[in-house]
């Protein structure tokens, strides 16, 4: 047993770690449970008794010096890794956090409305399962007017006078407005909307739309055309000219479409405005004197004009991402492309 205590000690003695694992696999080797001092431990029992003394000085020894020696590998360990720095690589590049981001409908939809702000409009906003006196009636449809039929519904409930459904423009946002609030009324109306119709690359049930509404005394035509140019100059660029072709909408007398200049090819014909240099952008007009009766508005003493603008379309035009169905399917690629466009 002795030979085997010194033993034990020389080997002590030398005994080295550079790692964590190192010390811990020296402490298992010497005091583990089946350790080589724990072993020694054990043969003690069977010692003769008058070598008992002596011997369990010196195991105790043995035992005191593994457990010191045991405690400054690690220590020393320990000691390195705060001078050369942890085991971790605080270098390495950390994980990055996806950040989610706008979506590119909401990017634009906030732009016109920015816009309209800053001409003074205000912004309202109405439910999207409407009655049929908001979408239709007030806005001078009259019952089985063909022009209804312009619009594909989705009803939500029918068979009585006033069924409701589910708006299929924002125009109805427009009435009430007009029903609540004290003249004059400057507003964009900004809004889901739902027709019934089949998805392709140039239609969707859902979309978006920004409807706008100016009434007050003496409001004219060349006001409508004068609000017009400047939004379109503010969202396409300030080169961007707006021509108007006359059209046909029940709420609005007399109607028309919109163009703008064609933004890629700036009016020379590209395949995104078919060679024409125009892109159609939003229906308007001066609001027809029924509709302001409608809401209890005197059309003597007061006139407006009114526009409506597709959402996706205006982000097909600035981003020409021409299939609609990318707004809606949340292809993360897709959105991820929008992820630093807060200006377009
Ligand atoms: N509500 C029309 C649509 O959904 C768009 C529109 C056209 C709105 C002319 C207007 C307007 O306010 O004056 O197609």
């Amino acid at each position: 047993m002795k030979e085997a205590i010194d033993q034990i000690f020389k080997e002590l003695g030398e005994l080295k770690a550079t790692t964590e694992k190192e010390a811990e696999e020296a402490r298992i080797r010497f005091l583990g449970k089946k350790g080589e001092v724990t072993a020694l431990m054990e043969q003690f029992r069977t010692v003769a008794p008058e070598l008992k003394r002596e011997y369990g000085q010196k195991l105790n020894e043995l035992k005191k010096a593994a457990n010191a020696k045991i405690e400054e590998l690690k220590s020393a360990v320990e000691q390195a890794a705060v001078q050369y720095g942890p085991k971790e690589d605080l270098s390495m590049p950390g994980d990055s956090m996806p950040l989610g981001s706008r979506h590119p409908v909401s990017i634009v939809r906030q732009q016109i409305v920015d816009i309209f702000r800053k001409f003074g409009y205000d912004v309202a906003e109405g439910p999207e399962i409407e009655d049929d006196y908001h979408v239709f009636e007030a806005l001078n449809f009259p019952p089985n007017h063909p022009a209804r039929e312009m619009q594909d519904t989705f009803f939500v409930s029918s068979g009585h006078l006033n069924p409701l459904l589910l708006r299929t423009h924002t125009s109805s946002v427009q009435v009430r407005t007009m029903e609540k609030q004290p003249l004059p009324i400057r507003v964009v109306c900004p809004g889901r909307v739902f027709r019934n119709e089949a998805i392709s690359a140039r239609a969707h049930c859902i979309f978006h739309q920004v409807e706008g509404l100016y009434i007050d005394k003496d409001v004219t035509f060349a006001d409508l055309k004068q609000a017009i140019l400047l939004f379109a100059r503010e969202m396409f660029g300030p080169e961007t000219e707006i021509r108007m072709r006359p059209s046909y909408f029940p709420f609005t007398e007399p109607s028309a479409e919109v163009d703008v200049s064609c933004n890629i090819c700036h009016g020379k014909g590209c395949n995104i405005c078919k060679g024409t240099g125009w892109l159609e952008i939003m229906g308007c007009g001066m609001v027809d004197p029924n509709v302001l009766k409608a809401s209890g508005i005197d059309p003597a003493q007061y006139s407006g004009f009114a526009f409506g603008m597709g959402v996706e379309r205006i982000a097909m035009l600035k981003w020409q991402v021409n299939d609609l169905r990318h707004y809606f399917e949340n292809d993360m690629r897709f959105l991820q492309e929008f992820a630093t466009a807060t200006e377009v």
